[in-house]
């Protein structure tokens, strides 16, 4: 009988903890929690490492550029790690672009783009722990809004054909343009180097 208790009360316990894991499936990475197969708005971003800020203005794509706002994008600080360490994306890498818009053309330094406010917020992860089914098991998220003045809590990956395919057509490494972040495309494995200020003479051809 008593034997019997114990295991009443062990396969209990168990129950209680199947169920709590079950009803809700929490799975933390350090930079991004997915939840219920969406990707929670990441925090924090902002110091990361900053990789670049390419620009698609409305005025030079006839009025209508896909993305018409400065991009601002960042790479996790582990990842970073690894790439400049080995020149290779580990698993769990996550992207963030951030986007402001462009304010003013002018400023006392001349005529030019300058930003304007925040305007949006996208993301992209490699894992094939969530993702195995994605060209290079990269997944694609928009926390972005119509009215661009406010940002969504949770997204779930877009489909393979609508961000997956340019970037697997066209980005330099692993899916990711480090053809226009100098601080990647020129950092890829050099270790230490990578990190800025130890080398006198500049990376190859940085005007044009
Ligand atoms: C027509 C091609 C194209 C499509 C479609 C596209 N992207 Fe990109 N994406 C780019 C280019 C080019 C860059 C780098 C230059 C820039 O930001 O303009 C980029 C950069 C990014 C970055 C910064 C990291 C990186 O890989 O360089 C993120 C994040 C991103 N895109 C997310 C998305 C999301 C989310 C979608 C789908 C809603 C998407 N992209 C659709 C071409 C594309």
């Amino acid at each position: 009988m008593k034997q019997q208790n114990r295991f009443v009360k062990s396969s209990l316990v168990m129950g209680v903890v199947a169920l709590a894991l079950g009803s809700n499936p929490v799975m933390a990475e350090k930079y991004f929690t997915i939840k219920d197969g969406k990707l929670e708005r990441p925090t924090g971003y902002r110091e990361w490492v900053y990789v670049g800020t390419p620009l698609t203005p409305n005025d030079m794509n006839n009025g209508k550029a896909t993305f018409p706002e400065f991009h601002h994008v960042y790479v996790d600080p582990d990842s970073w790690a690894h790439y400049k360490k080995t020149g290779t994306f580990p698993e769990g890498t996550i992207t963030i672009k951030e986007m402001t818009s462009v304010g003013s053309k002018t400023a006392v330094s001349g005529n030019g783009y300058f930003s304007g406010e925040f305007a949006g917020l996208e993301a992209t992860i490699k894992s094939k722990k969530y993702f195995p089914n994605e060209p290079g098991n990269w997944a694609f998220f928009s926390f972005s809004t119509e009215d661009h003045k406010t940002i969504k809590k949770t997204a779930e990956a877009l489909p393979t054909a609508a961000c997956n395919a340019c970037h697997a057509a066209s980005a330099a490494d692993d899916f990711v343009f480090t053809q226009y972040y100098p601080i990647l495309k020129f950092g890829k494995g050099k270790g230490k180097a990578a990190t800025g200020g130890y080398q006198d003479v500049l990376e190859p051809a940085p005007y044009k």
